[in-house]
């Protein structure tokens, strides 16, 4: 059955995937990679690589979702149907997306807890003392109820807007959280930026140092501008089809591309130069947003609960957009395959990933000697989603669209059957043809070594 769904007008589609593509990686991530390997330098490159490759698999995800009206697996089957076993590519998407979701459950989860103590002034109670910070996180992350209390709470509100439906639910919800994450990125820079000292952030961040610039950074690059672009698990084969007949997927891409970058280069200004002029060392994870970031909100005297109330929610916004993406991802194939309604897969799919995101979570604490490969099991997985999974998804996905599916079906379907013009497209061929699939190979296999 074909899917009759689809987001009601291109802003809709923008704001959705927008809201999809920023999530934790635009803010904890890449303004610390940025930073750490050579500032402007690195800037250079990652804008390469997110306009030149990133974006390039971003289309071809929206030409297999909006040429085949169908989720991951069916959608390779139908665009070639000689040889269903492409659907496997489909299904890679299909199980990354499932232990990615897990996973950024338990971080969401955090965030929210953080949100909750912010607004009530515990975070603020804890002072610039950094020890008494530090064990105020590990006691929160590994107790064992808490965490999971708000990771439920959590997880709720991302299936509550699944019910909802493509359009009143994801796409009016995107409508109004991404202008509301513009907004406090923004309101979070100006403070950030007039603080004193704060030059020392912006000189980290931009500065060209290419002798910082290592082949190191330039995989950080490329692995970034993949993540951040949640391109690689079919989560953009779903939206794509729900992306209207009548869109520009060429225009619709490079829109979300250069709303995301936009995003990551803001984050780095709202969070660095707050961290130079409280006389903070730069850092990146976890550790910045919950052990750092809570000493320099403290740090800003009586103002300190707003800042740190509205930093929280901030990520708190970016986190639920991008687990939407993900749950509907997984809700859409499952109605797709099966008979079910659509509420009862968004249901299931609540139920599992919730469950496996609290065993995750618990395996940093009270279950943490249960290993896999002497990892925990939230580090196992954590490996599995960044290192293997999304390079070796997106690689199948690129190749399935340089080499396999028919050319005219590309070109008519980017042309919105021969109304627009595709003077991109010769670079755009070459791109998804031969340097995607070996920069993918190379990011693939130096992960693997690693
Ligand atoms: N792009 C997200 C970020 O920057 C992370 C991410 C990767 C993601 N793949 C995804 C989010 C798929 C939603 C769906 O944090």
């Amino acid at each position: 059955m074909a899917q009759q769904k689809s987001f009601s007008s291109n802003l809709g589609a923008i704001m959705a995937a927008v809201g999809s593509a920023v999530g934790l990686g635009n803010i904890w991530r890449f303004p610390y990679i940025c930073g750490k390997y050579g500032g402007g330098a690195f800037l250079l490159v990652y804008l390469c690589f997110v306009f030149l490759l990133g974006s390039v698999l971003m289309m071809s995800e929206f030409v297999i979702g909006r040429r085949s009206q169908h989720t991951p697996i069916k959608a390779f089957q139908t665009l070639y149907p000689k040889h269903k076993a492409w659907g496997l590519v489909g299904a890679l998407g299909i199980v990354t997306s499932f232990f990615i979701l897990s996973q950024y459950l338990v971080i969401s989860g955090w965030t929210t807890g953080y949100v909750w103590h912010s607004v009530s002034g515990v975070l603020s109670s804890l002072g610039t003392d950094s020890a008494a910070i530090s064990s105020f996180f590990t006691e929160f992350s590994t107790s064992p109820w808490t965490p999971v209390l708000f990771l439920g709470v959590f997880s709720l509100i991302v299936l509550i807007v699944i019910l909802g439906g493509v359009q009143k639910g994801i796409e009016n919800v995107s409508k109004v959280l991404m202008p509301l994450l513009v907004l406090l990125v923004l309101v979070l820079c100006v403070r950030s930026l007039t603080l004193p000292g704060a030059g020392k952030g912006v000189e980290y961040l931009f500065s060209p140092d290419f002798s910082k610039l290592t082949g190191e950074g330039v995989l950080a690059a490329l692995g970034q501008a993949l993540f951040s672009l949640s391109v690689g698990m079919g989560v953009m084969i779903v939206y794509g089809s729900y992306i209207p007949a009548g869109d520009n997927i060429f225009k619709t891409a490079m829109w979300i591309t250069g709303c995301d970058t936009l995003i990551a280069i803001l984050s780095g200004l709202a969070i660095f130069p707050a961290v130079f002029s409280c006389g903070f060392e730069p850092t990146g994870g976890p550790g910045l947003v919950f052990l750092v970031l809570p000493n320099v909100f403290n740090s800003m005297g009586a103002a300190s609960v707003v800042f740190a109330s509205l930093f929280f929610l901030l990520l708190m916004v970016a986190a639920i957009t991008s687990a939407i993406s993900l749950l509907e991802a997984l809700t859409a194939w499952i109605c797709d395959h099966t008979q079910i309604r659509r509420w009862v897969g968004a249901v299931l799919f609540f139920v599992l990933t919730t469950a496996l995101g609290v065993m995750f979570s618990m395996s940093i604490g009270s279950l943490s000697h249960i290993k896999i490969t002497g990892l925990t099991l939230f580090d196992f997985v954590d490996r599995l989603n960044s290192i293997y999974l999304p390079p070796l998804c997106a690689l199948g996905t690129i190749i399935f669209f340089g080499w396999v599916m028919p050319e005219e079906d590309i070109k008519d379907e980017l042309s919105n059957h021969g109304t627009l013009r595709l003077g991109y497209y010769k670079l755009l061929r070459f791109m998804a043809r031969y340097v995607a699939p070996l920069a993918l190979l190379v990011v693939l296999i130096s992960g693997i070594i690693s």
